[in-house]
């Protein structure tokens, strides 16, 4: 039985852009799935045609068992969807913008309100609740977009960087209010530039590139997939490389990466700890003298590295929200003719 989010060979082009190459998706209900990849990969684009702002050129989509091309005004009751540009009306302030939200899904008055209220608490928007939201930050704005998202409690949910442009401690508060909403049995997607906050909220993540899906499987899985433990050294003088290069190949079980200029040299090894004290000790016979060194264990920036030759991007500042959405008001319209 298809999940509660399904895509089958999804292909979306602009131009000569292929943004989507043939995405199949499926996530079981009740759990969150990580999309990955670099900028441009085509995570928004699979986010917009699932939650029925696109239309893709081809393929199959299955959202809370409704199919989204035959049925999209039943999907959109279904789903919440918080976009990678803040969607919130400026000359609202955040509480009207809230309210808002319950009444198009037909909340009573005093229930938008209650509602509304608690999501501001919530979101730590108590302050600004009665401020027009042009007046917000950046990551207020996020947080205005997020709560919006969550005013009606909808069995689907997609979140396109939902923290991108927030601070540590709102970004830790929202992570616990997606496990509260996962742990009640709501479905999501999320994309994410932060790496650990995939490693952090996803139980299956999907990796993609240039509109295909490059790899997929638990964060686990994954950082096995790209290899094992490495012994990272930091020696202290530039003379000290070349004997800790030499006992680092004889004990290691792959290629000496060196880099130079940081002193910085790693090895792939088995045996763990082990291993580790013994390179120390025989560092210590030969005298190299050492700034750090440790043990390491792939992480999924490793992984993605790997994966896709590139570093993750720095994700960019929230500040820039809200310049997005009107583009992709632009492009729903367009697309719905
Ligand atoms: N409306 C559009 N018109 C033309 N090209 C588009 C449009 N929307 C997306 N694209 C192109 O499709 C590709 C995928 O874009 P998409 O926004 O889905 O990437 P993304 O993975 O969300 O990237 P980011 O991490 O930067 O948000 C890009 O090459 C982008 O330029
Ligand atoms: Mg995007």
């Amino acid at each position: 039985m298809p999940g509660a989010i399904y895509a089958e060979g999804l292909v979306k082009t602009f131009g000569d852009v292929k943004a989507l190459d043939g995405v199949d998706l499926d996530v079981p209900e009740g759990t969150v799935l990580g999309l990955l990849g670099p900028n441009g990969a085509g995570k928004t684009t699979a986010v917009r045609c699932l939650t029925t702002l696109l239309t893709p050129d081809r393929g199959r989509a299955v959202v809370a068992g409704i199919d989204v091309l035959k049925h999209p005004n039943e999907v959109r009751r279904s789903i919440g969807l918080s976009g990678q540009f803040a969607a919130v009306d400026e000359y609202l302030t955040g509480r009207e913008n809230l309210q808002m939200v319950g009444q198009l899904y037909q909340m009573k008055a005093k229930e938008a309100k209650a509602r509304a209220g608690e999501l501001l608490d919530r979101f730590n928007l108590a302050d600004a609740a009665d401020r027009p939201s042009k007046t917000y930050s950046g990551g207020m704005r996020r947080r205005l977009d997020l709560a919006a998202a969550l005013v009606v409690s909808p069995p689907v949910m997609f979140m396109d960087e939902p923290t991108t442009g927030l601070d540590p401690r709102n970004r830790q508060q929202l992570w616990e209010v997606i496990q509260e909403l996962v742990s009640g049995g709501t479905t999501l997607l999320l994309t994410t530039q932060y790496l650990e906050e995939a490693d952090h909220l996803a139980h299956d993540i999907c990796v993609v590139d240039h509109g295909r899906v490059i790899a997929r499987g638990t964060s686990d899985q994954l950082k096995a997939q790209t290899g094992g433990e490495r012994v990272e050294v930091v020696v202290h003088e530039r003379e000290d490389i070349a004997p800790a290069e030499e006992i680092l190949r004889g004990l290691g079980k792959g290629e000496v990466a060196v880099e130079a200029h940081t002193r910085k040299l790693t090895v792939p090894v088995s045996g763990g700890a082990k291993l580790l004290a013994e390179v120390i000790r025989e560092l210590d016979t030969r005298g190299v003298e050492i700034d750090d060194i440790g043990l390491r264990r792939p992480t999924l920036d490793d992984v993605f590295i790997s994966l896709t030759g590139h570093v993750a991007e720095a994700p960019s500042n929230g500040e820039n929200g809200g310049n997005g959405a009107s583009g992709a008001d632009a492009e729903a319209k367009e697309d719905a003719k």
